[in-house]
């Protein structure tokens, strides 16, 4: 059997797709020949990521818009959607975190991260439903492994990427019927990114995530793409409504010593 993933003639638009992990799904699908676009707050992040889109060979369109803002998005999808047609693969990776106890974080430190994840993903979703291909969409939430693994210092992540995996869920239920199929990629700890950054900002705070790890090493940004590759492709035209773990192993055994290690972190000054 010849297990072929191409592109060509697909078009792909990623929500926070201007750095780290999402902008490696973005890359990731632009070399397979999609034609992409990406949405992000900060327009130095979107213009980088479309003239790196575009020097893959790829059409590349980008534009501002916060994930908190249900009329910014809608603005840009149908931009998007002019630019480019209706698309195939809609990606929604916008998130915040930093590490802080429940009693270190205010109401509106709470709020924010949830509106980021949890409400941005409600917002992305269906903002972007009606320029979706019907039949044949494939729909990513990029969720975390504290959605199903309790940690200190991560409530508020907990809380809203718990959240994301059920309205993944939810909508793999209600839009089944136009043939678009929904899922939920959990990447690991991934090097190099601004969440590990966050949560491990030290040699000494990486080597204990890594021992961690079954696989015993950080994840890449390319792993995390081949997934959602794999999962938009034809290949995976009978999966819908999963949440899939790309981690090394990792929440298997409860991630190890992370939630003492962010426990810690949150004491530092910020
Ligand atoms: C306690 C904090 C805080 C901290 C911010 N706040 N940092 N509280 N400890 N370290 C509080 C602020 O005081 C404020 O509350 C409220 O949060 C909102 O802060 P703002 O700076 O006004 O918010 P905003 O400008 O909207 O920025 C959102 C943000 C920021 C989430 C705070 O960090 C951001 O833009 N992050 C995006 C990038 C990011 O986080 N990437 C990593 C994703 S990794 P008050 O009460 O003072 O108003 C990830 C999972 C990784 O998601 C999993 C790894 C395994
Ligand atoms: P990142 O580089 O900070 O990526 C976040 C992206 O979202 C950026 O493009 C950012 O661009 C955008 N964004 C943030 N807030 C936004 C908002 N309010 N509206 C619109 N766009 C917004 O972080 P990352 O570490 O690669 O994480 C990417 C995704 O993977 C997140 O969903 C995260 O929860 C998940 N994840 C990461 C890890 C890890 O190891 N890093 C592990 C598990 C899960 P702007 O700043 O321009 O807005």
């Amino acid at each position: 059997m010849a297990l072929e993933i191409d592109f060509q003639g697909k078009n792909v638009v990623v929500v926070g797709g201007t750095s780290g992990i999402n902008q490696g799904i973005a890359l990731g699908f632009a070399e397979l020949g999609a034609s992409v676009a990406v949405a992000s707050r900060r327009p130095e992040k979107v213009e980088a990521t479309v003239a790196l889109i575009e020097a893959s060979g790829a059409r590349g369109f980008g534009a501002c818009a916060d994930v908190r803002d249900f009329d910014a998005l809608s603005r840009f999808f149908e931009q998007a959607h002019e630019a480019l047609g209706d698309f195939d693969v809609l990606v929604s990776g916008a998130a915040g975190n930093f590490p802080a106890m429940v009693n270190g974080m205010s109401s509106n430190a709470f709020k924010t991260v949830v509106d980021i994840d949890l409400n941005g993903t409600f917002n992305v979703t269906r903002a972007g439903y009606p320029y979706l291909k019907k039949p044949g969409a494939s729909v990513i939430n990029i969720s975390a492994p504290q959605a199903f693994v309790p940690m200190q210092a991560q409530a508020h992540v907990c809380a809203a990427k718990a959240g994301v995996d059920m309205m993944t869920r939810c909508l793999a239920m209600e839009w089944g019927g136009d043939g678009i199929r929904v899922n939920s990629i959990v990447p690991g700890p991934i090097q190099g990114t601004e969440g590990m950054d966050r949560l491990a900002p030290t040699d000494k705070h990486r080597a204990q995530v890594c021992q961690s790890v079954p696989l015993q090493r950080m994840g890449e940004k390319q792993d995390v793409a081949h997934c959602a590759a794999f999962l938009a492709s034809g290949l995976a035209s009978y999966i819908s409504g999963i949440v899939i773990p790309v981690d090394g192993g990792w929440s298997t055994a409860g991630v190890g010593g992370m939630s003492g290690t962010l426990a810690a972190i949150a004491q530092m000054p910020r």
